[in-house]
């Protein structure tokens, strides 16, 4: 989210403007552009219905003229000394409208007016002297309407924040003397084809956010192509955002001439089809690349090997029918790796095993077979791994818990034709919250020391072929809440132990061979 950013802009900005705060004095003759900006301010309180903060109180007709440049309202006592430069006005609930007739303050530089509840529209003549405005935020609002192709006339804007706001039509061509480097127009109701114009003329942009709109690729939301061959022009682009908004096409091959610097590249919750071109490699600053919720459907060239800085590659949900690429075992930085609801096939490489900085490994959901390569044991850092709803067999690999004794969150296997006993090793998970092994063709039986899990919230075994007693040391989890072992072939008393759990709310122990009476007390008095 960009407000972020233009808080830091601002930050910056306001340090540097600190100093003539100090300036404190009475104006008796106030110079006749002070009355406009303090007019200016007048009439806007007046369209402001209700301000719950009692922010705009001290704005009155015989205010004198008094101290700041700034007016924030955190120092709402204050009028201006020189020219007003400095609007802040953030999160004070305002109901109400911009005035159709307000004309900012020719000297204004920054005006936020984020978080409020402001309706109707951006008026036209607002920007009728806007030569000094760097910063315009009225994100997280419900302004509605066309956004006005007169804000195209401020030629020193560098950041125009509109996310979270009901905008309709089309996106203006700003022209902005080439000054625009912050663009946020996300979650916004814009129609229309991707802007190619108003790409090319930004050739300052840093960040460029249209995601959440309804805007369409060209021919008929075929063809993305024109506007990744404009966005060529951006040579400074760092962040592009166009998620969820149904585009469709292929990713382009001009997708190489992105700018050299990108390092996000958000594409996710579209109609995207097809491959992931060579030219990928080309941006090889790129950290985040999210292509999930889309119809990618061919092939991932081994060029996205060149993406040395990558950290977060997301590809699930899409319709990937391949192996899954080598490449992805040669991004030294990669955190993130999400593969899942895909339909690769065949073995998992043992490279990624070499990803020793890899926290999120999702696997899940595909058609993958043969073993778990043992080499993931070297993943030393990974907090979650799912590679259930696969086609997996052999054993799982002790080498797997031994090295993952870092998995913080969970480790799921379910759903596979993994054999073998567990492995006494995940014993030594010690901050694994969830364990789901359920759902594959395990036997042997439960070892006791699975009491050192101290972490599991949560542990499904069911469907298996598991045997012999369930160990009294499961009562010794103090965070159980949820113990499913159903359906195996477990025999031998219910441990008395189980009953000790004040944390247990779901308890399945059917279809297995218990035998003896069912305890009483805590659990046993709300499950069947
Ligand atoms: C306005 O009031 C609300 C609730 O009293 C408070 O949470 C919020 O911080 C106030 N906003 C400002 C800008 O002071
Ligand atoms: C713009 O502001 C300047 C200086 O404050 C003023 O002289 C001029 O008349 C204004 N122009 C318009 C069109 O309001
Ligand atoms: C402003 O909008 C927010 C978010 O929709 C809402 O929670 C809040 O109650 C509104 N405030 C007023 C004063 O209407
Ligand atoms: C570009 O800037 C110049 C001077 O800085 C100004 O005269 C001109 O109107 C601007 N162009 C547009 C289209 O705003
Ligand atoms: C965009 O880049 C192309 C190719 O470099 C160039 O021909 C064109 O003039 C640029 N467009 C603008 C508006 O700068
Ligand atoms: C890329 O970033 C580097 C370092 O910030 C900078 O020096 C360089 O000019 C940038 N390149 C382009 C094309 O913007
Ligand atoms: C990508 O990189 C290659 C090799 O460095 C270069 O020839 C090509 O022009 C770049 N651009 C695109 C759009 O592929
Ligand atoms: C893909 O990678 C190969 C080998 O590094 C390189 O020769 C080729 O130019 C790359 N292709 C593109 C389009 O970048
Ligand atoms: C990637 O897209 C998915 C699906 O919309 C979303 O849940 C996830 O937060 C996105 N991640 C990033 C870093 O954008
Ligand atoms: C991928 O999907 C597109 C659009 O649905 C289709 O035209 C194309 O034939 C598919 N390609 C493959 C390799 O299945
Ligand atoms: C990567 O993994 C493979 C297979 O596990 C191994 O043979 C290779 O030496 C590793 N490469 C590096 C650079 O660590
Ligand atoms: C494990 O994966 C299966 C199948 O993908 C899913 O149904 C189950 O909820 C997952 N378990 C946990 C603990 O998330």
């Amino acid at each position: 989210m960009v407000f972020t950013k233009t808080m830091l802009f601002l930050l910056f900005q306001h340090f540097a403007i600190t100093s003539c705060n100090a300036v404190v004095g009475h104006h008796h003759h106030p110079h006749h552009s002070l009355l406009t900006d303090k007019a200016a301010l007048l009439e806007f309180k007046k369209a402001i219905t209700d301000d719950p903060n009692s922010t705009l109180a001290n704005w009155q007709e015989d205010t004198e003229v008094a101290t700041s440049r700034v007016l924030a309202a955190k120092t709402n006592s204050v009028f201006i000394i020189g020219r007003l430069r400095y609007l802040l006005l953030e999160g004070n609930n305002f109901l109400g409208s911009i005035p159709d007739s307000l004309i900012l303050p020719s000297k204004l530089t920054v005006l936020t007016l984020l978080q409020n509840n402001l309706t109707g529209g951006i008026p036209p003549a607002l920007f009728s002297n806007c030569s000094m405005l760097r910063v315009l935020d009225l994100s997280n609002n419900f302004l509605s309407g066309k956004i006005p192709k007169e804000i195209g006339s401020c030629p020193n804007l560098w950041t125009i924040n509109l996310y979270d706001n009901q905008f309709t039509g089309e996106l203006p061509l700003f022209l902005t003397n080439n000054s625009l480097i912050n663009l946020d127009v996300e979650f916004n109701l814009l129609s229309g084809e991707l802007p190619v114009k108003l790409v090319e003329n930004l050739p300052a942009i840093l960040y460029l956010h249209l995601s959440n709109n309804n805007m369409v690729s060209h021919d008929g939301n075929t063809n993305l192509n024109p506007f990744f061959t404009a966005l060529a022009n951006c040579t400074e682009l760092l962040e592009l955002e166009l998620a969820s908004m149904g585009l469709g096409g292929m990713l382009p091959t001009s997708i190489g001439g992105l700018g050299v610097n990108l390092t996000n590249l958000l594409l996710q919750e579209n109609r995207i089809f097809g491959s992931v071109p060579s030219n990928i490699g080309n941006i090889s600053m790129l950290v985040v690349l999210n292509l999930t919720s889309n119809l990618m459907n061919g092939t991932i060239s081994a060029n996205i090997s060149q993406l040395s800085h990558l950290e977060q590659l997301f590809l699930s949900h899409n319709s990937f029918t391949s192996a899954i690429p080598e490449a992805f075992g040669q991004l030294p930085h990669l955190g993130l790796l999400d593969l899942s609801h895909n339909s690769f096939f065949g073995d998992i490489p043992s490279n990624l095993g070499n990803l020793t900085r890899l926290n999120y490994l999702f696997l899940s959901n595909n058609l993958l077979s043969g073993k778990i390569p043992p080499t993931l044991g070297h993943c030393i850092e990974l907090y979650k791994l799912d590679l259930s709803h696969n086609r997996l067999t052999g054993t799982i690999p002790p080498e797997l818990s031994s090295g993952l004794s870092e998995i913080r969150l969970f480790i799921n296997l379910s759903h596979n034709q993994l054999e073998g006993s567990i492995p006494i090793e995940l014993s030594k998970l010690e901050d694994v919250q969830e364990m789901d092994l359920s759902s594959n063709n395990l036997s042997g039986s439960i070892f006791p020391q699975i009491s050192s899990c101290i972490a599991l919230t949560m542990i499904n075994f069911s469907h298996n072929t598991l045997e012999g007693n369930l160990p009294d040391s499961i009562g010794e989890l103090k965070n159980l809440v949820s113990f499913d072992v159903s359906d195996n072939h477990l025999s031998g008393r219910i441990p008395l132990s189980l009953n000790k759990s004040g944390t247990l709310s779901y308890l399945n122990l059917s279809s297995n061979d218990f035998k003896g009476m069912i305890p009483s007390g805590s659990i046993f008095e709300s499950v069947s």
